[in-house]
């Protein structure tokens, strides 16, 4: 048996350094190791053998294998060196391809632009989690449970979550969280992914971007968040630009205060996208509620401050003249590409 397998071997090897191409290989390969190969049949009678020889002779019929493989390699290396030209002739001194270059998302751009301008301002660049605790959510923010105000924010909560957890429906929640580690004074802003279990449209997604201000100072009034939003939206929409005030409620303001900014794209004169008013709405804000500010570990005797929403998506769209949220977060390359 050993001796056939050596025939069998050094005839193979003789054959493989016979064979001048691939497909003279590929016969060769086929003769000895395929399936009706000349191996593979010997290798059949190995169950024939007297037990005591058989894990021997299953070696070297294993040794025989691989060297056989192993001569077969080397040989198409060479065959193919030498016979077999290469498909087609390669210029290599011909221009490469332009490779797809992706970019920031467009959000995340303005988002860029927002924080730069705060910075500049003075304000310092926080960050808090996505999955909050409805003691941040709500109750520091003088939202009680069961409190009727606690259904203006449709709130995605976590099922089983021993803490109450919730998907934050604002960014209002690091007001508090930013105190615990903060004396007054401060400056700071949050901007952040909100979520809210509304249904979509042009103007509504369930998630969007929020960015949180918060000033505490003494003597900080409310011509003091006036002025502070009004200069930021110049210097975001690089024009003067009209605002006004209205009342609103918040639980955690007072007072509260809604500002609007007369419409970018008719002027004033009433058009489509600002419901043919003049204004569009921008900024959720107010005076921070005493309560909160107790909340926040800070003496509402001594200290005042104020708090602002903004809507990052609606100042995103009418910044770059986007007509419909949706695009924002639907990761469709005709829409992203424009940015
Ligand atoms: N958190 C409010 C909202 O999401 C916006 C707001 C922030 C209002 C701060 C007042 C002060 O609607």
């Amino acid at each position: 048996m050993i001796e056939k397998l050596k025939n069998i071997v050094d005839k193979a090897k003789a054959d493989i350094g016979k064979a001048h191409t691939r497909e003279e290989l590929l016969q060769v390969q086929q003769r000895y190791l395929g399936r009706k190969g000349e191996l593979p049949i010997l290798l059949h009678k190995l169950s024939s053998l007297p037990e005591r020889e058989r894990p021997e002779a299953g070696q070297k019929a294993n040794e025989a294998k691989q060297t056989l493989l192993r001569a077969i390699e080397e040989q198409h290396a060479l065959v193919g060196e030498k016979n077999e030209k290469p498909a087609e002739e390669i210029d290599v001194t011909w221009p490469g391809d332009e490779m797809p270059r992706g970019h920031l998302h467009p959000i995340t751009q303005f988002l860029r632009r927002v924080k730069g301008i705060f910075y500049s301002m003075g304000f310092e660049i926080l960050d808090g989690p996505e999955v909050e605790l409805q003691k941040y959510n709500f109750d520091l923010l003088n939202i009680p449970k069961d409190h009727p105000a606690r259904d203006v924010w449709d709130t995605f909560f976590v099922r089983g979550s021993k803490e109450d957890l919730v998907l934050r429906t604002h960014t209002s929640p690091v007001q508090v969280r930013a105190m615990e580690k903060r004396k007054p004074p401060v400056r700071i802003i949050v901007p952040g992914r909100v979520f809210r279990h509304e249904a979509t449209d042009a103007s509504h997604e369930a998630e969007f971007y929020q960015c949180e201000g918060l000033v505490v100072d003494k003597g900080i009034r409310v011509t003091d968040l006036i002025g502070t939003l009004k200069m930021f939206l110049q210097e975001t929409f690089e024009k003067k630009v009209r605002i006004r005030v209205r009342p609103e409620f918040y639980p955690f303001v007072e007072p509260g205060i809604d500002i609007d900014m007369s419409c970018l794209l008719c002027g004033g004169k009433g058009c489509p996208a600002c419901k043919q008013s003049g204004w569009m709405e921008m900024v959720g804000s107010g005076m921070v509620h005493p309560k909160v500010l107790k909340n926040m570990g800070v003496d509402p005797q001594v200290y005042s401050g104020f708090a602002f929403g903004l809507g990052i998506d609606r100042l995103m769209m009418l910044y770059y003249g986007v007509d419909d949220v949706r695009l924002s977060y639907s990761g469709d390359l005709r829409f992203l590409e424009q940015f």
